[in-house]
């Protein structure tokens, strides 16, 4: 054998090898690690961790160090949170594709939980945008939500005054999955009044805001959901409600100027025939637990079929930011919006909270409150 064939077969095994391992590592899953000692005398608040990947089993309530906030930081006692998949993919470490940046092997970050509502119990130098005793709702950039208390910081933290009008319950409800059904309608989907707008998974957690939050756009509304959702979703507004054990939207003759979909199952080239001709298909995810690549697999579908399709095609991750925080806030205010809230769990069954949401047919947002903490 010529020695330049040598030369790229050893090159090739080696790729091979390395690919290999790599993958190896990133399905490895390390044992639980026991909770550090906190020193004596350190202040401490309960927490929900996860000290390795596995199911909502793994998951543990802690006595953890309680923050103090830093300069330009508030810390908030948290009255309620709210569970997104967001949680279970991070508890589980799937798709696998994420645990290069979330820990080969264990997570890098023990702590869980992004949404919620509380009341600022403290704040560190220079905040001026909050007291003490102001209600508040927000994004945990952290990670940290599902504790007593978190910090966060006042000007570029994802947090704003809880509108009077709504519970703890019904704020901490909102952020990751309405920034999720209003990025989708608005930023991608380019949605305007009068529009006809179709939501596919309307009975779940964006799904439920995204009826309401397209309704307010003055939009059309068609609600894709189970029996089990009909009447939920009838009640947040939508216009039309198709109960897809009963029937696929794909095979009827009406055609919508934006689909949002949450659920996949078909390719975007199939909702060719659903979709005006200057039409919006918003891939936010699909319902697939494949280890690897999970609900990305339809996210990345959408980015391969959108060069190919006159309608335009867009998938993307949200991005919780202030400006956003404050348009739901409003929404809230006026009543347009009114977080649909399913099933409320105490914080010590935090795990259950997630072990329903993780079978993925909630009806609207799974809270967990923290009834021991304040009045
Ligand atoms: N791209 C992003 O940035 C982003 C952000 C947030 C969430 N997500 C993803 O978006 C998805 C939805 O999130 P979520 O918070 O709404 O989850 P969720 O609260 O668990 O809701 C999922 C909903 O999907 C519905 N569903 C399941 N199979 C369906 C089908 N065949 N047809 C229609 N609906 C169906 C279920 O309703 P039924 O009981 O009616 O079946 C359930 O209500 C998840 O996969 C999540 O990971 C993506």
């Amino acid at each position: 054998m010529k020695l330049r064939y040598k030369v790229a077969i050893s090159c090739a095994s080696l790729v091979a090898a390395a690919a290999a391992s790599g993958l190896a590592a990133l399905r490895y899953e390390a044992p639980c690690t026991t909770a550090p000692p906190v020193p004596a005398g350190t202040p401490v608040m309960k927490a929900v961790v996860h000290r390795c990947y596995g199911s909502p089993d793994v998951i543990a309530i802690e006595n953890v160090p309680k923050p103090v906030p830093a300069d330009g930081e508030v810390l908030v006692k948290v009255r309620a949170v709210s569970v997104n998949p967001l949680e279970w993919h991070g508890l589980r470490g799937e798709p696998y594709v994420m645990r290069m940046t979330s820990g080969i092997g264990r997570p890098n970050n023990v702590r869980m939980g992004v949404d919620f509502a509380g009341t600022v119990e403290s704040v560190g130098k220079d905040v001026t945008r909050f007291r003490v005793g102001d209600d508040v709702f927000g994004a945990s950039a952290r990670n940290a939500a599902f504790a007593e208390y978190l910090r966060i910081f006042a000007e570029g933290g994802v947090i704003a005054p809880k509108p009077s009008n709504v519970s703890f319950e019904q704020a901490a409800a909102v952020p990751i999955a309405a920034f999720t059904a209003l990025q989708a309608l608005r930023d991608h989907g380019r949605l305007r009044s009068g529009q006809k707008v179709l939501i596919n998974g309307a009975g779940g957690g964006v799904g439920t805001f995204a009826v309401q939050i397209a309704k307010a756009f003055g939009a059309e509304v068609t609600g894709v959901c189970s029996t089990a959702s009909a009447e939920l979703v009838t009640r947040l507004g939508a216009d039309h409600v198709i109960d897809y054990s009963r029937a696929d939207f794909m095979q009827q003759d009406e055609r919508y100027d934006v689909i949002v979909d949450m659920v996949g199952g078909h390719s975007p080239a199939d909702y060719r025939r659903v979709l005006t001709l200057a039409g919006s298909l918003v891939v936010v995810s699909t319902v697939d637990k494949g280890r690897w690549l999970g609900p990305l697999s339809g996210m990345l579908g959408a980015i391969v079929y959108a060069p190919f399709m006159d309608q335009h095609v867009a998938t993307f991750i949200a991005k919780p930011n202030v400006a956003d925080l404050v348009f739901l806030s409003d929404l809230m205010r006026t009543g347009k919006v009114i977080p649909a809230i399913d099933r409320h769990y105490a914080f010590d069954d935090t795990a259950d909270a997630i072990r329903y949401l993780e079978q993925g047919h909630a009806h609207g947002k799974v809270v967990v409150t923290f009834a021991a903490v304040g009045p």
